[in-house]
């Protein structure tokens, strides 16, 4: 299978690669490497990529029609969609960008699969979609007319524009709601890399609210197990929430995270932040009985293998 893989510099995709070429399909990757975080982080992510022959990289901007030209010049069986503006607070003070890339250049996609009759796509969406509901676990069948940030809005939109696809084109389509990613080469603004760098700093730690907010934090690995999955039984049209199932809280996490680090962690308070959502908790019962999902990754252990992975490489 040769897959085009959009966003493959970045946290997910770089793992994403890594994982289809290791079984043995070749993969075209797409990334702009933008500034969003620091660029040579993403040439870090693709330094051992590039060597294999069955992987080309094409550096080029998916609302760019000269990119997607390229990256539809040659046969491709299926696209994974990773590509996006990410990050629930910056879209606060930036929804243009948002909208531009992950609604507009996530529909140039749809139409370029479409002329060239590719018919199985997987798309990153995102936990978020869920805005602020309490009542949990979130099941893929709930509500989720009511995004609270444009991030979040703009992940709905890319769910709905491929149902619009699957409905009159016959694409087949694997939405992936992400939970909370972490783990090796996880992006430095998200909590835990951004806590382990103040940490390490000896700088202070916002403890947002009263450290009750809890996500449903997923190791890398087990949402590269999900992405696979849902590329191989790709199949009419379906919603996934791909996390761990488990939540953990703000201050659980900070402590954990200090002793994994072995740093004691400073903390201060902040107020909670708009946009934020007070707990994302997955059911995932649907990925488990249709892709075989199986997360395996507890907190702790996922913990103690990003904490290795920063001493050895992270950014001080
Ligand atoms: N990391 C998470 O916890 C999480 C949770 C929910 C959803 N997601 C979604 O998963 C996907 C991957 O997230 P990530 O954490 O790996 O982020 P990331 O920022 O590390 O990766 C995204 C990559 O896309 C590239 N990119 C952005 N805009 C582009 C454009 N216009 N053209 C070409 N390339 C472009 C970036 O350069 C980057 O390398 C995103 O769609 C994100 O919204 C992530």
């Amino acid at each position: 299978m040769r897959v085009l893989v959009t966003g493959a510099a970045g946290f997910i995709g770089s793992h994403t690669v890594e994982a289809l070429l290791a079984r043995g399909d070749a993969v075209l990757g797409l990334d702009n490497f933008n500034a969003f975080y620091d660029p040579a982080l993403k040439r870090r992510n693709v330094a051992s990529l590039i060597k294999d022959s069955r992987f080309s990289l094409i550096e080029g901007d998916i609302t760019d029609p000269r990119a997607l030209d390229a990256a539809f010049a040659e046969p491709l069986d299926a696209v994974i969609h990773l590509a996006a503006w990410a990050g629930v607070r910056p879209s606060i003070d930036r929804p243009d960008i948002y909208v531009d890339v992950n609604v507009r250049g996530t529909l140039d996609l749809l139409e370029r699969m479409r002329r060239a009759r590719i018919d199985r796509f997987v798309f990153a969406s995102s936990s978020s979609v869920y805005g602020g509901r309490e009542t949990v676990p979130f099941v893929e069948t709930d509500p989720v007319d009511r995004p609270i940030s444009p991030y979040a809005a703009t992940k709905k939109a890319g769910e709905v524009l491929s149902y619009t696809y699957h409905h009159l084109h016959g694409l087949n389509v694997s939405a992936l709601r992400f939970f909370t990613v972490y783990g090796p080469r996880q992006r430095p603004e998200m909590a835990i890399h951004k806590f382990a760098t103040q940490m390490v700093r000896g700088e202070p730690i916002a403890l947002y609210g009263d450290g009750s907010t809890a996500r449903d934090y997923t190791f890398i690995d087990d949402i590269v197990q999900g992405v696979l999955a849902s590329l191989d039984r790709c199949v009419g049209y379906e919603i996934y929430n791909l996390g761990e199932a488990e939540t953990t809280r703000l201050d659980a996490l900070i402590a954990k995270l200090g002793q994994a680090l072995g740093v004691a962690p400073k903390l201060y308070h902040a107020p909670l932040q708009p946009g934020d959502v007070p707990i994302t908790f997955a059911d995932i019962g649907k990925a488990r009985a249709k892709l075989g999902y199986a997360p395996s990754t507890k907190i702790d252990a996922g913990l103690a293998r990003f904490a290795a992975w920063f001493h050895r490489e992270g950014v001080r």
